[in-house]
């Protein structure tokens, strides 16, 4: 059911923990299941992403999905961060069951709370990103219909 990359990062996550003073910090989560991802970002002054670590509260896809997505944003600039979709977290993944794409969701939306707090904190504005949801249930039920 699950890829060997899903087994893999969820058995041995990448990036666990806390960032002390993050550039950005995100926290996201879906009332539906009840998981909760947060987010820390560490960005240097050319806006390179030096540093991501993840707490995730939530199902092995959940915790998979934010490892790899910690992964792929490291070292990339913003405007390359916010091309870390769920779409491109779960190929990273070599997939995701269909019940589990919204575990993917999560991950997206932390990396874009946390840009969006680091914005905030820099009073910049970032293209192309938009206000995260703190609920992605709000979201999977306006996608449903
Ligand atoms: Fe909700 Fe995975 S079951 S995040």
């Amino acid at each position: 059911m699950y890829s060997e990359k899903v087994m893999d990062h969820f058995q041995n996550p990448r990036n666990v923990g806390e960032i002390e003073n993050a550039s950005g910090v995100g926290t996201v989560g879906n009332a539906k299941c009840g998981d909760i991802m947060r987010m820390f970002l560490d960005i240097d002054e050319n806006g390179v992403i030096r540093e991501a670590k993840f707490k995730t509260f939530g199902c092995g896809a959940a915790v998979a999905t934010s490892s790899m997505a910690t992964e792929l944003v490291k070292g990339k600039t913003i405007q390359e961060a916010l091309q870390v979709t769920n779409k491109a977290v779960m190929e990273a993944l070599d997939g995701l069951p269909p019940v589990k794409v919204h575990c993917s969701l999560l991950a997206e939306e932390a990396i874009h709370a946390a840009l969006w707090d680091y914005a905030e904190k820099n009073h910049i504005v970032i293209e192309g990103l938009k206000k995260p949801k703190s609920d992605i249930h709000e979201g999977e039920e306006e996608e449903e219909y």
